[in-house]
């Protein structure tokens, strides 16, 4: 059974069509690719997935419960949307970190504030503390910042901050890891390093959806790419297929525009 299936999702804002009929499917351990132009509808496909938006049509099921129907009609409370948020880790171009709290106190804030609603909580504090603190730091050596758990957003380099978002998403456990341009707001040098942690986490076969406009990343690491323009998936198939067999003629458009302004 996929992880994540994704039925016929449709998006508009007012008048405007944004997703038209996306559907795809996503296996446990894999890595899918979603590229496009400005403008093709991946951050709306991700926020709906994340439940940030709403669609008008469609439904998304993870491990084959089904999280949305738009034609369920009954409306759900904050807690069941904050439940079914956590199947997502999400991973944004501007890091989002909280300015005032240290590298590690922002990858351990969401795992705190759940095990506050926890029946235990109070009776076993400390060591429920302990057991938070003691993953954020394990998140944060693997991704390569042992020095830098105490430090500040502002202390850190950007690759080092998107490196902290990234432990931040792993902390709450998700069941599929998205990117949305994860190395937009980098240069070249941060944009490789941040790479290199997202290429390690597809080596230890985390689920992970990332939308890139990194294509030569996007062709060593995805198992999968999807292509969108104007809000449709006009292209889809493995690296090879479509890197090195694509069939349709706006792929291929945008692919060598592509490689000319690179
Ligand atoms: N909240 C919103 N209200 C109105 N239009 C929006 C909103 N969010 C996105 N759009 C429009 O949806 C289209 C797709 O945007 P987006 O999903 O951000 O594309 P991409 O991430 O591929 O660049 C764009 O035309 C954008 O202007
Ligand atoms: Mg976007």
């Amino acid at each position: 059974m996929p992880i994540l299936e994704v039925q016929n999702i449709n998006k508009s804002f007012g008048a405007t069509k944004v997703l038209d009929d996306i559907s795809f499917s996503l296996e446990r351990g894999k890595a899918l690719a979603i590229i496009g132009s400005s403008g093709s509808g991946k951050t709306t496909l991700l926020r709906c997935l994340n439940f940030l938006e709403t669609p008008n049509a469609g439904r998304i099921l993870v491990n084959g419960e089904t999280l949305f129907d738009a034609a369920d009609r009954s409306s759900k409370s904050d807690a069941e949307i904050r439940k079914r948020r956590l199947h997502f880790g999400m991973v944004f171009q501007s890091f989002n970190l909280f300015p005032q709290y240290t590298a590690l106190e922002n990858v351990m804030l969401a795992s705190l504030l759940l095990a506050k609603e926890r029946p235990d909580y109070k009776q076993n504090k400390h060591a429920i503390h302990e057991e938070i603190e003691g993953h954020a730091i394990e998140l944060l050596s693997q991704m390569s910042l042992e020095g830098r758990m105490n430090h500040y957003p502002h202390q850190l380099s950007g690759g080092q901050q998107q490196r902290v978002a990234i432990a931040r998403a792993l902390a709450l456990h998700p069941d599929i890891l998205c990117f949305d341009e994860p190395t937009s707001a980098l240069d070249p040098e941060l944009t490789g390093e941040v790479l290199k942690v997202i290429r390690s986490l597809a080596d230890q076969h985390t689920t992970m959806i990332i939308v890139t406009h990194e294509m030569a990343f996007a062709r060593d690491v995805a198992d999968y790419v999807l292509f969108m323009d104007g809000g449709v998936i006009v292209e889809e198939g493995t690296p090879t297929e479509l890197f090195e067999n694509t069939q349709n003629e706006r792929t291929k458009a945008f692919l060598s525009r592509f490689s000319q302004n690179s």
